[in-house]
């Protein structure tokens, strides 16, 4: 999973990233001058405990957030997304950049089918109905959610947690995009669907060759899954290196704190860094058993 032979020129790269929202006392400044790479076939991890600063980065890289004031560079496959109209941006998301938020829940649209939702980027870029519902029950099947062609019809509500992130994961990446953000893809799932959903995400990432960039406050699933790894503080990268040095020998005593909060094998699956894991599902048995 390590390495990559056609790495080099980066797919996504930001540049002295900084953003700020405008509040009562002025502007607050919550990202400031990030950097970071992302090549063609990469999977790099930005970790962080909540609040560093991580959403916002990733919004930013789409533009998702109308009152943020940004500056630095945002450049998917060389064009600066901050500086593209909302046209060019629109064009960008799913087709070339896809997103995959933490709450399945929050980013479905409770009054559409699953179908209608996941067929909706290749429908935009002019995609035939028949078409574009096959491929989409094609990856629901590819993705684990059993008997696609019927479940193609049904709303958010008729899926679990675990299947409802994978039908964010469809839409995010249904159009083939060069460079998928996954921010918490995982958090809201119990720790067996976690790692299921990961590796379908891995999967999907390596035969279309993209870059990834995995969001998590969760060291535990960085290992398996990413070649590089970013620390983030405060809206400032501490650390950046190859997973296996970072996690060896961590530079800044930030990451070593992170670090030594991970659980290690052999402890309770349960008992895990942050909160979002520790609490979302207590008992052993998950509702989700059964649809595994
Ligand atoms: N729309 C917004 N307006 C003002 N402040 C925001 C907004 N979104 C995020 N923030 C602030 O930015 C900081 C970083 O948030 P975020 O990127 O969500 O952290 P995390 O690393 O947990 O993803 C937090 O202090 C948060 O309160
Ligand atoms: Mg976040």
């Amino acid at each position: 999973m390590s390495g990559h032979p056609t790495q080099g020129t980066p797919l996504l790269r930001i540049q002295d990233l900084c953003v700020s929202y405008p509040t009562p006392d002025g502007l607050k400044e919550v990202v400031r001058g990030v950097d970071l790479s992302v090549s063609r076939g990469e999977r790099v991890a930005l970790v962080g405990e909540s609040g560093s600063g991580k959403s916002v980065t990733a919004r930013s890289v789409l533009r998702l957030d109308s009152e943020a004031r940004t500056s630095g560079r945002v450049l998917i496959d060389g064009q600066d997304v901050l500086e593209m109209n909302s046209k060019e941006v629109r064009r960008v998301r799913g087709a070339r950049a896809g997103l995959v938020f933490q709450d399945p829940l929050a980013s479905l649209n409770p009054v559409k089918t699953v179908g209608w939702q996941i067929t909706q980027p290749l429908r935009i870029r002019g995609m035939g109905r028949r078409e574009a519902r096959r491929r989409a029950v094609d990856l629901l099947g590819r993705l684990g959610v059993a008997d696609p062609a019927r479940r193609f019809d049904d709303y958010p509500h008729q899926f679990s947690g675990g299947m409802r992130q994978r039908v964010v994961i469809a839409i995010a990446v249904i159009a083939e995009p060069q460079v998928l953000i996954a921010d918490e893809p995982t958090t809201a799932l119990d720790v067996q669907v976690q790692a299921q959903v990961l590796e379908l995400l891995g999967e999907l990432a390596q035969e279309k060759d993209m870059a990834v960039l995995l969001i998590t406050h969760d060291l535990g699933i960085v290992a398996g899954f990413a070649q590089r790894v970013a620390v983030m503080r405060d809206g400032k990268l501490v650390e950046e290196g190859d997973v296996d040095r970072v996690y060896a020998s961590p530079r800044h005593p930030y990451t070593r704190a992170l670090l030594d909060a991970v659980p290690r094998i052999g402890d309770q699956p349960g008992r895990r860094l942050g909160t979002a894991a520790a609490t979302a599902d207590p008992v052993s048995v998950s509702p989700e058993g059964e649809e595994l």
